[in-house]
């Protein structure tokens, strides 16, 4: 039984760290497409070339189920994929949902039409092509009436982050809150749809203030996963090992997920 992660890079470690807590009996297959990332710069059709390649190379792992924890290609590709391309006996979950789920007071599943919630000035977070796509204020749209969304595409983040930058990272977060701050002065909440930003949490709610809320995926995703699970135990596919690939340089990618996870990570050549 293995699961598989699949981020452009570093950023789904995030997501990793919390499924690995929540389900350790679970060997999960992490994948990184540390050469062709960052994504959120690219159109669609080339994001979704590069997922399902990464997924197939995890099915070939022994992953029946592959989690995208990367917003980009969940915002991107992943519909185009359940439409024509999962076939039957395998399954791809995106983190959009349980982040929406949360916002908006719902329970899994729950298909009632849409309502009012508490939440109604929102500020997101996210890759220029997660924003373009409009995936997440359509999701939103199912499920809650009234919420305003600005959406801030915050380039350069994600690059910062893969080459350990941090403190470009820190600067550039700064600037995409100011900018963000221009045209939504007050957000109640703010969502960090892109699963590199939890690495830059602090540096986020600091630059927006207490008084706003941050919400991140990782957790959410993580307690998504487990009742998934729990409903399709058939769902936990044929490998047996933890580990960690990479389509880039091994050396390099272990390193950083190294300094981000705090304990050593191994990553091989894809
Ligand atoms: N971490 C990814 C996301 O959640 C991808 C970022 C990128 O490659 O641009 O969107």
């Amino acid at each position: 039984m293995a699961v598989g992660v699949f981020d452009s890079g570093l950023g789904g470690l995030t997501v990793l760290d919390a499924v690995q807590k929540k389900l350790p009996e679970v060997p999960f297959v992490y994948f990184a497409d540390s050469a062709h990332a960052p994504y959120g710069v690219r159109n669609a059709d080339d994001i979704y070339n590069l997922t399902t390649a990464a997924v197939s190379r995890l099915w070939d792992e022994g992953c029946d189920l592959v989690i995208l924890a990367c917003n980009t290609a969940s915002a991107a590709a992943l519909r185009r994929m359940q439409e024509s391309w999962i076939p039957r006996d395998k399954r791809v979950l995106g983190v959009f949902v349980p982040l929406i789920e949360a916002l908006t007071e719902r329970k899994w599943g729950d298909n009632s039409p849409p309502r009012e919630v508490a939440i109604k000035h929102v500020a997101l977070f996210a890759t220029p092509a997660t924003v373009a796509s409009r995936a997440f204020q359509r999701e939103l749209a199912f499920r809650a009436i009234g919420v305003d969304v600005e959406a801030q595409a915050c380039g350069g983040v994600v690059d910062a982050i893969e080459d350990g930058d941090m403190i470009l990272a820190e600067a550039l977060v700064r600037s995409h809150v100011d900018a963000l701050k221009r045209k939504m002065p007050e957000p109640e909440a703010a969502i960090l749809g892109c699963t590199h930003y939890p690495i830059m949490a602090d540096a986020f709610q600091e630059a927006l203030g207490p008084e706003v809320a941050v919400y991140s995926q990782a957790n959410l995703v993580a307690e998504s996963l487990a009742d998934y699970l729990d409903r399709h135990p058939g769902m936990l596919g044929a490998g047996t090992e933890t580990k960690y690939l990479t389509t880039g340089n091994p050396v390099k990618v272990s390193t950083g997920a190294t300094r981000f996870l705090r304990r050593q990570v191994t990553f091989e050549q894809a």
